[in-house]
């Protein structure tokens, strides 16, 4: 079914209908929900991966991305019924499709510069299957212009011309953990055509998925932006309340105190201090934008610079607490809670927690973690695995991130060889941890 350039309502009335193929290609943590969203609104799918594991465990019917509620039955009720299937051959599923969707990784490089390799290699299958009056749609986080300067010349290679297909760039702006939520409907679409026709076929699609509609913007390098920007804006913030932290730490204030009393106010949106900042998001999309363009982006570089710096602060109030008890970090048994980035997510990539283990050992200590969702993976990290049950030979116990699991630990029941606790992430109460008698320190409270 042709769909560029039709009127709104009646791509509404073929999505319907399923008489719309799309092919979303990336079946990951943000491809699969959005795949299985579009087969309950009644689009066909066909679900596209290089990982044949994948490939193999959707056409079974079984979801293999944990933690979003309602995903899995989704996927088992549209695998059965036939409007989900998934495949291997790239070039075939855009031949079999209608719509294009791309949502496979960008990642940085070991220099830090945007690494948009798989996105080019998947345009390029694409190319080769694209069709008179097919959809493109890039849903992956992009640097500004990809999708006019390097998208759509490889879709070109296809031998089509510009306005025989259409291309837009619509963010994915969700979060792991409540993917399904936010595709439908937790706030709007962001859509960006290169054209002013590709903009509109591709507000009508996503009228069909988000109920909340749609933000029509100029073009797909504002649309592109616009995700970049949502980054930044809290990397940034959280670099600021990470230096105020530092500097409440010395006035000897209590900074998520001050933060929320002055946050009373409308116009300060102050963030909360922390550890670090992990994921794939905040601390990867200021490269796109500082390793990509020519204006100063002297903000943005020390924003990252005081971000990654926090690992080291950490480190630095672990020392401090030891050296109160009487003991130094080197040859001390050092216990990390939480390796993931966030709590009760598995998502590891980014994590202050990395860095923090890195620097603990560089300082000769013997580094132990424990991670709700890792187990014995927390070795993949360079450290040992760890328990909060057994501490009898821990000398410091550092919270990387905030787990529930870790609000309702006993402290009292723990007897460290050094009573030692530095809170990344303002998950116990000061005041009931020094009262058990632990020596405490914590990023952003007194
Ligand atoms: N995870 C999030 O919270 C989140 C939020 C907003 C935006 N995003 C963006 O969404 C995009 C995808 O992220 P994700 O978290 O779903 O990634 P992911 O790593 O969970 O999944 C990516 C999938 O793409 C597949 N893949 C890799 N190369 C491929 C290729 N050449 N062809 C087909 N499939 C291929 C992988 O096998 C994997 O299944 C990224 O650009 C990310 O920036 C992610």
């Amino acid at each position: 079914m042709k769909i560029f350039g039709l009127k709104e309502e009646e791509i509404l009335k073929l999505f319907e209908r399923s008489e719309i193929t799309f092919a979303v290609y990336g079946l990951g943590k943000m491809g699969l929900p959005l795949a299985a969203v579009i087969a309950d609104k009644g689009g066909k799918v066909i679900g596209v991966d290089i990982n044949k594991k994948v490939v193999e465990s959707i056409n079974r019917g079984i979801c293999h991305v944990r933690g979003e509620p309602g995903l899995e039955e989704m996927v088992a009720r549209h695998v059965k019924d036939g409007r989900m299937t998934a495949t291997n051959d790239l070039v075939k599923a855009a031949e079999d499709s209608d719509v294009k969707i791309i949502l496979v990784p960008t990642f940085l490089d070991s220099m830090n510069n945007p690494d948009l390799s798989i996105i080019k290699s998947v345009s390029r299958s694409i190319s080769r299957g694209l069709k008179h009056g097919d959809f493109v749609i890039t849903e992956s986080t992009l640097p500004p212009r990809t999708t006019s300067d390097i998208i759509l010349p490889t879709l070109l290679e296809s031998g089509l011309s510009r306005g025989d297909f259409g291309l837009a760039h619509c963010p994915e702006r969700t979060m792991s953990g409540r993917a399904i939520q936010d595709i439908t409907g937790a706030y709007p679409k962001i859509v960006g055509g290169i054209d002013e026709k590709s903009t509109k076929t591709a507000a009508a699609i996503y009228l069909g998925i988000n109920s909340k509609g749609v933000i029509k913007v100029s073009d797909a390098t504002t649309a592109e932006a616009v995700k970049v920007f949502e980054g930044l804006y809290r990397d940034v913030n959280i670099a600021l309340a990470n230096e105020l932290a530092v500097i409440c730490h010395e006035l000897g204030i209590d900074a998520v105190e001050t933060f929320n009393t002055a946050n009373t106010q409308p116009y300060s949106h102050l963030h909360m201090p922390g550890c670090g900042v992990g994921g794939h998001c905040i601390p990867v999309y200021p490269y796109f934008i500082t390793r990509t363009v020519k204006s100063p982006t002297r903000l943005l570089s020390l924003s990252r610079q005081i971000n990654d710096g926090m690992a080291g602060y950490t480190v630095s109030l672990v020392e401090k607490g030891l050296k109160e008890a009487g003991a130094g970090i080197a040859n001390s048994n050092v216990l990390i809670l939480g390796v993931a980035y966030r709590g009760d997510v598995e998502e590891t990539r980014c994590s202050p927690a990395i860095p923090i283990i890195d620097i603990l050992k560089r300082k000769g200590a013997k580094v132990f973690a424990y991670d709700p969702m890792l187990g014995d993976r927390v070795e993949d990290f360079g450290a040992n695995p760890g328990s909060f049950e057994d501490v009898s030979d821990i000398d410091a116990i550092v919270i990387t991130s905030d787990f529930k699991e870790f609000k309702t630990i006993d402290w009292g029941r723990l007897n460290l060889r050094h009573k030692v606790l530095v809170d990344g992430r303002q998950v116990v109460d000061p005041e009931d941890i020094r009262r058990t008698g632990f020596i405490f320190y914590g990023i952003g409270v007194k």
